[in-house]
């Protein structure tokens, strides 16, 4: 079982204050000496870990955005666009339609290049420059390849992304090449791709920025710091559900860790943290088995499929980070069909709310909740939704209604709209 204890004194190896530590055997590493992704001795998944841990009286400035959190983070500042401070969004029709009291949605879209991804790729770039590493890689279901390019461009460093071949929403590609990656498009799924890559940044063919890099999902951390203070600044007081997409499980661990950091720090009791509430499309769902099943680590599945394609994930390598979070917050998680997605997807189109279909996995796994009674009415529950409806326009369209061709003059117009 992994060990994400925040105690301990710091390491001779720690570099001002900042150390990397493996969750299965406690072996402490240097931040950025080396490139490295995972424990030297037992291969266990790395956490960033410090000497000292903020509570919100050290965020006090006037930055809305990722940095506003530097306290919490490895750095002052990163290779930014700028990235975060995205919106809480009220849906009060939604609201009423899942008979929920209280319903929030923290719209991701809004980052720059469309995705959540820009908030670990703000840090992870910041720490390849760092640590002075040539060319930056990741394997993607296409929202990292995106911030990858894009961060990459930004930093002046050169990027190569491998995506699953017909299997990337065509906004995705678009802006991976436009912002210059080089592109490989892998005969495999999503997962073939991160063995591929892991691969080539073993042998030192390029930095790995896939979530599997513990300073990605630092930065991914301030998605759980804005919900917290937006919430309690607008609702008084914290969520009690955060429910959420999930592909590799990056998001589900950063939030937890980002709990552990405050509870630990003494800004938050370990009772408030709210409860994680993992969403997964029905082919696609290997933590939702591990879940229901008990288990304390996932079995690959090798064939995934959903409409979802940002989550089409049989791999996820964050569950030995995202496992023990769903269960010590007393979350779940639960699988939705492509039906399901469509739905809620449309859903928050009505209030406004644009938003890819992956997204919408996490309104959908919570409707599907409240129907079983797994979530009460009187929860105040905030969903999030991690990428913009034009992300994926041919999912869009397919959702929503055809155009109507009309002849070009007035008359013919009115006849139209009058039948
Ligand atoms: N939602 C969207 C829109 C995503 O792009 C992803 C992951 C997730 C949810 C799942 O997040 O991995 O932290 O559980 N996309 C990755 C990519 C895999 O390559 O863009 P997770």
């Amino acid at each position: 079982m992994s060990n994400l204890e925040l105690t301990g004194a710091e390491p001779a190896c720690a570099d001002d204050g900042v150390w990397l530590s493996c969750i299965e055997c406690g072996e402490a590493f240097a931040p950025f000496d080396d490139v490295r992704y995972t424990c030297d001795d037992c291969d266990g998944l790395l956490e960033a870990r410090y000497s000292d841990l903020p509570t919100w009286e050290d965020f006090d400035n006037d930055q809305w955005s990722v940095w506003r959190y530097s306290a919490a983070l490895p750095f002052e500042e990163g290779v930014s666009l700028p990235e975060g401070g995205t919106p809480l969004h009220e849906v009060p029709r939604l609201e009423d339609d899942l008979g929920l009291d209280r319903l929030r949605v923290k719209h991701e879209g809004m980052n720059p290049t469309g995705s959540f991804k820009d908030r670990g790729m703000t840090v992870g770039v910041r720490v390849a420059k760092e640590i002075g590493v040539g060319r930056l890689a990741c394997a993607s279901t296409g929202n990292t390849s995106a911030a990858l390019a894009a961060y990459g461009a930004r930093g002046g460093m050169e990027t190569l992304v491998l995506l699953p071949a017909g299997k990337v929403a065509a906004g995705k590609v678009a802006q991976a090449s436009l912002h210059g990656a080089r592109i490989l498009e892998v005969d495999g799924n999503f997962d073939t791709c991160l063995d591929i890559v892991q691969d080539l940044a073993g042998m030192g063919e390029a930095y790995l920025l896939n979530s599997l890099n513990p300073f990605r999902l630092e930065g991914q951390k301030t998605i759980g710091l804005e919900i917290l203070e937006q919430f309690r600044d607008e609702e008084g007081g914290y969520p009690d559900r955060i429910a959420l997409p999930v592909g590799n499980a990056g998001n589900t661990a950063a939030l937890y860790k980002c709990f552990r950091e405050l509870v630990q720090a003494g800004a938050m009791d370990e009772s408030e943290m709210p409860k994680l509430t993992g969403v997964q499309a029905e082919h696609s769902a290997p933590m939702v088995e591990a879940i229901e099943k008990g288990w304390d680590h996932i079995e690959r599945w090798d064939d995934v499929e959903t409409r979802a394609t940002a989550i089409r994930i049989g791999n996820p390598v964050n569950a030995p980070k995202a496992l023990p979070g769903i269960r010590a917050t007393g979350g779940t998680a639960v699988a939705v069909s492509d039906e399901e997605i469509t739905e809620a997807q449309r859903d928050l189109a009505g209030e406004g709310v644009g938003v890819e279909p992956a997204s919408a996995a996490s309104i959908a796994g919570v409707r599907k909740l409240r129907h079983e009674g797994e979530i009460d009415a009187d929860e105040r529950v905030v969903c999030l939704t991690t990428g913009h409806l034009l992300k994926d326009p041919d999912a869009a369209a397919e959702a929503g209604e055809d155009p109507e061709p009309v002849p070009g003059d007035t008359e013919g117009v009115l006849d139209h709209l009058g039948s």
